[in-house]
């Protein structure tokens, strides 16, 4: 394990992760990522963008794909609701022979040795944990671990950037951290023929029957607003070739139908039904506030209420 010595403090650093990845067509939210990371003068300093998209969109691969194309190395950092501040700078670990050590984040890793950090699904983190990373992203860049009572400058070459998803497992992000996390990158679901890439590329093993049908299917999901993803569409490919592989003589539709009814649910087998019922719904529930328990939309008294319902759920 790499050690570096920060204020007199030995600190172990978290290791880079080895995955390489293709990012295939969908060239703006790439091109987007890697110009915020562009400095543009010796006094700009680079952008942290959050990357915004549905479940299985692609948003984790993006920002690795972004990071190998700078040639840099990649440090991933998942967020839950349960990530305390110390989890994401530094930890202290107690040894056999009872002493403490000082174990840096991906993040404060990443920060130190001037490589890309990704937080990963950033919106499930509370705010006092995003609090203690203010001083990272704004213009000071630099951390203060209270654990190991140290101050850790980032290098020029520290990027970053958060994934969120568009779902309503989330926290709300304060206002003074959402002013640090800028610009929002969205990733729209890809065309035809990017998906057909994109499928194909992770899948090369498939007949071409079974990608016709569910790149078909996903593009009318696509169409018709359905939050199914590339991933759903790798997990249905993946599972109907196995049952086609267990059961060579049976019909591939059948089979394929047989894939999405178990990974999307029954109702995925009518498309525009399930479109038209969750249209009457409301589409994607989003998150609740607690002034929303309390409160109606439109009253007053309501901390979270905004005028505009398109900015409030945006
Ligand atoms: N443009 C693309 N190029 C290459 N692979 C893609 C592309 N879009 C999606 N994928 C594939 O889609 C799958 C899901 O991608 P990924 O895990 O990055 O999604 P995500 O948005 O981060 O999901 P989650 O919200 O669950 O974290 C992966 O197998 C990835 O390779
Ligand atoms: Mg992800």
């Amino acid at each position: 394990m790499e050690k570096i010595v920060v204020d007199n403090v030995e600190l172990a650093l978290a290791h880079p992760v080895a995955t390489t990845v293709e990012w295939i067509g969908q060239s703006e939210p790439l091109r987007q990522l890697l110009a915020c990371w562009i400095t543009v003068d010796e006094r700009d300093l680079p952008l942290t963008p959050r990357i915004i998209g549905y479940p299985g969109i692609g948003k984790t691969t993006l920002a690795i794909a972004a990071a190998r194309a700078r040639g840099q190395d990649v440090y991933i950092m998942q967020c839950t609701a349960d990530t305390r501040p110390e989890d994401l700078l530094v930890t202290p670990v107690l040894s056999e022979q009872g002493k403490i050590s000082y174990h840096a984040s991906p993040l404060l890793t990443a920060a130190v040795r001037g490589a890309v950090a990704i937080l990963d699904e950033g919106n499930r983190m509370a705010e006092k944990s995003w609090a203690s990373l203010a001083g990272l992203f704004d213009n000071r860049r630099m951390a203060e671990s209270v654990v190991a009572g140290i101050t850790v400058c980032a290098h020029p070459d520290f990027r970053a950037a958060i994934t969120m998803n568009e779902d309503s497992s989330t926290f709300e992000i304060p206002d003074y951290i959402m002013s640090r996390l800028q610009p929002g990158i969205k990733i729209p679901f890809p065309e035809r023929e990017d998906e057909m890439k994109i499928l194909s590329y992770s899948l090369p093993f498939s007949s071409g029957e079974i990608l016709d049908m569910c790149v078909d299917y996903l593009q009318k999901a696509h169409g018709l607003d359905l939050s199914f993803s590339v991933r759903d569409g790798i997990n249905i490919i993946r599972y109907a070739l196995k049952l086609k592989e267990s059961d060579k003589g049976a019909d591939t539709k059948e089979l394929f139908n047989r894939a999405v009814s178990q990974i999307l649910g029954e109702d995925a087998l009518d498309i525009d039904k399930l479109a038209q019922t969750r249209k009457k719904q409301g589409g994607n529930i989003p998150s609740m506030n607690l002034g929303d328990f309390f409160f109606s939309d439109d009253e007053d008294l309501n901390p979270d209420a905004e005028s505009d319902p398109d900015k409030r759920w945006g």
